[in-house]
Order: structure tokens, then C-alpha cells, then sequence
């Protein structure tokens, strides 16, 4: 069967075929390469490249700039999986015509399908006005990095009665309001159940246990690159920044031991043109019969 380019009706309806959706970060051309390869069905340019990649302490400082910029790079790399660009802090807080210019330029300029932003019922008006340009919103609810100061750091959300009521009302007014599908992270994973139960639209789980319509996990979690921190929600599938400190030892003791570059990584001269270019020139000199050593050992 061949591949087509993933589109927001294609995840809507694996929802009401109850199949779930897969999504994971990416932000940059070979990380787009290697989930879209692997059949990913979309991926989520995070503003956690801020703390992942560009190494700030929250998502807080990441830029609209930063954000285009991680969002070409993965567009260049992914033809199938739906994209989504995540609006960073204060591209759509303070007022909903520079939301609406600021989402415009996820599509226009970084070519993402649709943009994803944080917080419930607060952002209904926000969300309706993006869509009610043209776009698609992707919400996000329960545990909003881009708040966790005033949420009081990085916690489960929605655990009391009244918690997971408010988390339901909030996913529905996000709904109302015209999103295509929604983020629940950190979220008890009975409440965030409910709450896919309750929705038209796809839920995707962080941290929110498998009763979400999909899953999403932050690449470098997932492959152990980040080594700061891993949430209780994540599970690792490699170790990837043990082998890239071992593989960049191993060329730090090479090139030290002039091991690298071996003659297999060197380019070599013809011995008539060396000769005919040494002319009269009476022998071969001390970094040449080194060279040569290497090339005659290996
Ligand atoms: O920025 C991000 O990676 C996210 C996911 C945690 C959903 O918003």
C-alpha cells in the first residue's frame, strides 16, 4: 500500500476506529528523517528543543525565531508524517491578532500543517481565532510547561475530584473552541481516559496513561540523549548519549594516537607524480615517511 502525507482527518477517523496515534518530538532534518521513516504518524516540533537541544533551564526563553528555524529543518526532512509547530511562550498570550500572525508563520514560512498552544478555557478566544483563520490548533492541557511556575513546578494535574472536573471542562472548552486534537500531560491516567471518552476530538497522552486516543514522547527522552533529568512518564528505548560520549572518546584517543585518519580515510598520489613533482629532491621528508609508515602498517 503506498504512503500518503498523514492529514488531521486521517488521525480523527484512526480515533473512531479506536487505533492510536503515534507521536514523538523532533527538531532538526535527521530526526524528522529517521520518525517519518519509522512511520510515525506525526510529529511535534516542541518548544522543548529549548531545554533538549539549545540547552535553556525551561521552555520559557525559546523564541518565535528558534522555533521557525527547528520547524524548516524538520520539514525538509519529513514527506508523510503531519507537523505540528509548538507556539512558544508569549507568541499567543497577549493579544489574538499577533496569535493569529504568529501561527500564520508555522504554516507560510516553516511550512508546519498545524500549531499547537498551551492552556484550557483561558485560551478558547485564542484558539477560535486561529481557526477561524484557516488553521489548525492542537491544544494542550494538565501539566503546561510553559506555566509550571504557577502550576508550582512540574506536577501531576486533575487529582482531586474537583482537579479532573475542571481538566474535563477545560479539554471541552478547547474542543469547543475548534481544536483538532488535544494534548493531556501529566494527567492521572483514569482522568485523562475520561476525558478521551468524552472528546470527538484525538487525545494524546504524556505522562496520561494508554487510555489517551495516542502517545507522545520527547525524543531525547526516548532515546536517551537528555541527560539532565527523565520523567517517571518516560521510557527509554536507547542509550544514545552514552554511545556519543564513547564514540567521541574513541576519536579523541585516535586522533591522539594518530590512528585517525588511517590510510583508508587519506587520498593518495600517484608515485610518478610525486616523484615528477618532487623532481631532483633528494627523499621523502619526516611527515611523509610517516604517511607512508602509517599506509604500509594498515
Ligand atoms: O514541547 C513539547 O515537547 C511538548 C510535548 C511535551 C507535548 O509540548
Amino acid at each position: 500500500m503506498t504512503r500518503k502525507k498523514m492529514s488531521i482527518l486521517a488521525l480523527q477517523e484512526k480515533k473512531a476506529r479506536g487505533e492510536p496515534i503515534t507521536m514523538v518530538t523532533a527538531y532538526d532534518y535527521p530526526s524528522a528523517l529517521a520518525a517519518d521513516r519509522a512511520g510515525l504518524d506525526t510529529l511535534l516540533v516542541g518548544d522543548s528543543v529549548g531545554m533538549v537541544v539549545l540547552g535553556y533551564d525551561s521552555t520559557v526563553p525559546v523564541t518565535m525565531d528558534e522555533m521557525l528555524h527547528h520547524c524548516k529543518a524538520v520539514r525538509r526532512g519529513a514527506q508523510y508524517a503531519y507537523l505540528i509547530g509548538d507556539m512558544p511562550f508569549m507568541s499567543y498570550q497577549s493579544d489574538t491578532g499577533e496569535a493569529i500572525r504568529n501561527a500564520g508563520r508555522f504554516l507560510k514560512e516553516a511550512g508546519m500543517d498545524a500549531v499547537k498552544l498551551e492552556g484550557g478555557r483561558e485560551m478558547a478566544q485564542t484558539i477560535r481565532a486561529i481557526t477561524n483563520a484557516g488553521m489548525t490548533v492542537i491544544g494542550h492541557i494538565g501539566l503546561t510547561p510553559q506555566s509550571a511556575g504557577k502550576l508550582g513546578g512540574y506536577r501531576v494535574q486533575g487529582k482531586t475530584a474537583a482537579d479532573a472536573q475542571r481538566l474535563l471542562d477545560d479539554a471541552l472548552a478547547v474542543q469547543d473552541a475548534g481544536a483538532a486534537m488535544i494534548v493531556l500531560e501529566m494527567v492521572p491516567d483514569r482522568v485523562a481516559a475520561r476525558i478521551s471518552r468524552e472528546l470527538r476530538i484525538p487525545t494524546i497522552g504524556i505522562g496520561a496513561g494508554v487510555g489517551c486516543d495516542g502517545q507522545v514522547l520527547v525524543l531525547h527522552d526516548l532515546l536517551g540523549i537528555f541527560d539532565r533529568f527523565t520523567p517517571k512518564f518516560v521510557k527509554r528505548y536507547a542509550e544514545l548519549f552514552a554511545e556519543m560520549e564513547r564514540a567521541l572518546s574513541a576519536y579523541q584517543e585516535d586522533v591522539t594516537a594518530r590512528r585517525f585518519p588511517a590510510c583508508e580515510q587519506s587520498f593518495q598520489m600517484e608515485d610518478l607524480e610525486w616523484r615528477a613533482w618532487m623532481g631532483d629532491s633528494p627523499g621523502v621528508g619526516a611527515g611523509e615517511s610517516a604517511v607512508r609508515g602509517q599506509s604500509a602498517g594498515s
